[in-house]
């Protein structure tokens, strides 16, 4: 298979990291498309713990290459720094490439955004990384991209026009302003360090097609937070769903092979919006952990506390219904082994009748979720690697999920690290 996209089934923070990881192992390029460094991508291998919130997972196998695509905002003081993060690890980063049209997020994106999250009116509950207005401003055809790094009296040209409207805009939101000379300061530490890396993509990605490399697309979110499809306006502004990874990659559709859907065994999310399944602290302590384990229920990238809630099969099944799952990742299966019964949400009643849809946010906040309580296992999966061996009720648990998405579950995460997997 030449071209995989692996995506987020759920509210983000299912695991993507760790499996994107695992299959990087059969990789020749690990590209992210989308999204900017609010992802925050847990990676638990030979070479340390990591969080990576802008380099593809990919990066620390050996000669693979890694590709900021299109379709990202990238925070060029963040990847630096994250760059070096890695390297200290000892990890070479070589073969990390940026897309020319991807776009540059600045400063003032970020001052807009924690700007919006500190109003009352405006605040969704964002990671104030000053995403939603990056791609506000490419969307108004006002934001610099890696491009400009490459002629800098072009980029001077570019940062005179549009420093007016942005100064406007952060004045009437009461946040201190920019000068071009201080943008044009940063655009040449930027330009030094960052030029090496960047890569005309669409001929870079299509080129290695051709070549029968090995591709794995890195989705950042999930399905519920897509700006088109999620629970809008509590969503992120880009599309975490499988054919953006071609749109915004330059590549037809048809050249995907495989869709892998990354889901937890519970549910989880960060910020506002509606969340049928959502249990109070009290119920969800066996899934959250104090924060002292990797793996405890702590945004990767701003530390909040995760909203959690058992399992919901219909957000899972819309997931695989607008990416085309053609196999589904499901991890942490090992924190349900100390639950006698454990509940899975299989439909929403809105008024009192049962829906075969996704609603749309408003409508989500009126679901009554239906449960079906099923038998835990009472024993640790942490040391299973073959599915035969995992507990009856695990197993169960497994086919309910395949029965409802109508997808097979292929990986089965048991742990953080690398090697915590199962393989059917
Ligand atoms: P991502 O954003 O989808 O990459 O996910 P995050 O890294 O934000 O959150 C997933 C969390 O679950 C991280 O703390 C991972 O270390 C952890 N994790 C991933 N898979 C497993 C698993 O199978 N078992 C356990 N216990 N932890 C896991
Ligand atoms: P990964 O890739 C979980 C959430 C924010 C907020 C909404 C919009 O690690 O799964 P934004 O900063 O994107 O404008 O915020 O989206 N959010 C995430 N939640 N995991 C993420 O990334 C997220 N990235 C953004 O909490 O609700
Ligand atoms: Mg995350």
């Amino acid at each position: 298979m030449s071209v995989t996209v692996l995506v987020g089934a759920q509210f983000g923070d299912e695991g993507k990291g760790k499996i994107v990881d695992y299959l990087a192992k059969d990789m020749d390029m690990v590209v992210r498309f989308q999204g900017g460094d609010n992802a925050g991508h847990t990676v638990v291998n030979d070479k340390g713990s990591f969080k990576l919130h802008l380099v593809p997972c990919g990066i620390f196998k050996d000669g693979c290459k890694a590709l900021a695509n299109t379709g990202m905002v990238i925070n060029p003081d963040e990847l630096m720094k994250e760059l070096a993060e890695i390297e200290k690890g000892g990890v070479d980063t070589s073969l990390m490439y940026i897309s020319s049209r991807a776009v540059i997020l600045m400063p003032y994106h970020i001052a807009l955004d924690s700007a919006s999250e500190r109003s009352g009116r405006t605040g969704i509950g964002t990671t104030k990384r000053g995403i939603g207005y990056a791609y506000a401003d490419r969307a108004r055809r006002n934001a610099l991209r890696f491009e400009n790094l490459l002629d800098l009296e072009y980029c001077r040209k570019r940062v005179e026009a549009i420093m007016p409207t942005v100064n406007a805009e952060l004045e009437a939101k009461g946040c201190e302003t920019f000068s071009v000379e201080n943008i044009m300061a940063k655009v040449s530490v930027w330009a030094e360090k960052l030029s090496k890396r960047i890569v005309e993509p669409v001929s870079f990605v299509n080129k290695a097609i051709a070549r029968g490399e090995k591709l794995l697309f890195e989705g950042q979110l999930g399905a519920m937070k897509d700006i088109d499809l999620g629970i809008y306006p509590y969503v992120t502004s880009s599309n975490p769903v499988a054919a953006y990874a071609a749109v915004s990659g330059g590549f037809p559709v048809s050249k995907i092979d495989e869709i892998v859907g990354v889901m937890k065994a519970f549910s989880s999310a960060v910020g506002d919006g509606p969340f049928p399944t959502e249990m109070d602290d009290e119920q969800s302590g066996g899934f959250r952990g104090t924060g002292n384990q990797i793996d405890d229920e702590f945004g990767a990238r701003t530390g909040r506390a995760r909203r959690l809630g058992w399992l919901d099969l219909p957000i899972v099944k819309f997931a695989a219904t607008v990416n085309g799952f053609t196999s589904i990742a499901v991890c942490k299966i090992d924190k349900l082994d100390t639950y006698e019964k454990i509940k899975v949400c299989t439909g929403y009643k809105l008024n009192g009748e049962l829906i075969d849809y996704m609603p749309s946010a408003t409508d989500l906040y009126k679901v009554e979720p239906v449960y079906e309580v099923m038998d835990g296992w009472l024993t640790s999966t942490r040391d299973v690697r073959e599915y035969d061996k995992l507990p009856a009720n695990a197993k169960k648990y497994i086919e309910l999920i395949e029965k409802y998405s109508g997808v097979p579950v292929k990986y089965i995460g048991v742990g953080p690290a690398h090697d915590e997997i199962i393989v059917r």
